[in-house]
């Protein structure tokens, strides 16, 4: 049983489409463990996008995201990491399987609807950037 942090990005709750992405996480049997909306602060972005500081889509990826809110969670399941990533689909829509939610959301590589964790130490990580231990409705 994995742990992943998804962020469902401004562009989706401009589109007022949050329903739709929870319910293909929820169909494909993960589980939702916590749950809020918030805006992300430039510190924030700088925390969860540590490892892209310098990268030349950096700019133009935090203004994105401090566009507008999130909506943050934590999802549960079998190899949560990895089917979460499946279901959202590649960065580039352009590179997206279809049905995925990139596929199917995505306006480019910035405006890409979700976030999902990499791997166990990030989701961790992250998971922690977005929430206090009493927001989890599990034991870490
Ligand atoms: O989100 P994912 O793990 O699929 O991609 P990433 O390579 O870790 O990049 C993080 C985020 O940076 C992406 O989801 C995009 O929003 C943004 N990005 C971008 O704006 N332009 C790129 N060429 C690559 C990523
Ligand atoms: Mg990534």
């Amino acid at each position: 049983m994995e742990h992943t942090l998804v962020l469902i990005k401004p562009d989706v709750v401009k589109m007022n489409s949050i329903g739709v992405i929870l319910s293909e996480y929820e169909k494909a049997g993960l589980k939702i463990e916590a749950l809020k909306m918030l805006k992300m602060t430039k510190e924030l972005a700088a925390k969860h996008y540590a490892e892209h500081i310098g990268k030349p889509y950096y700019a133009k990826l935090v203004d994105f995201m401090i566009s507008g809110p999130l909506v943050a969670l934590v999802l549960s399941g079998e190899n949560a990491i990895n089917e979460v990533r499946k279901i959202n689909g590649a960065t580039n829509p352009v590179n997206a399987e279809p049905n995925t939610i990139r596929a199917k959301f995505a306006t480019d590589s910035t405006l890409n609807a979700v976030h999902a964790s990499d791997c166990i130490e990030n989701a961790r990580r992250e998971i922690n950037l977005f929430f206090l231990a009493d927001e989890l409705m599990y034991n870490l």
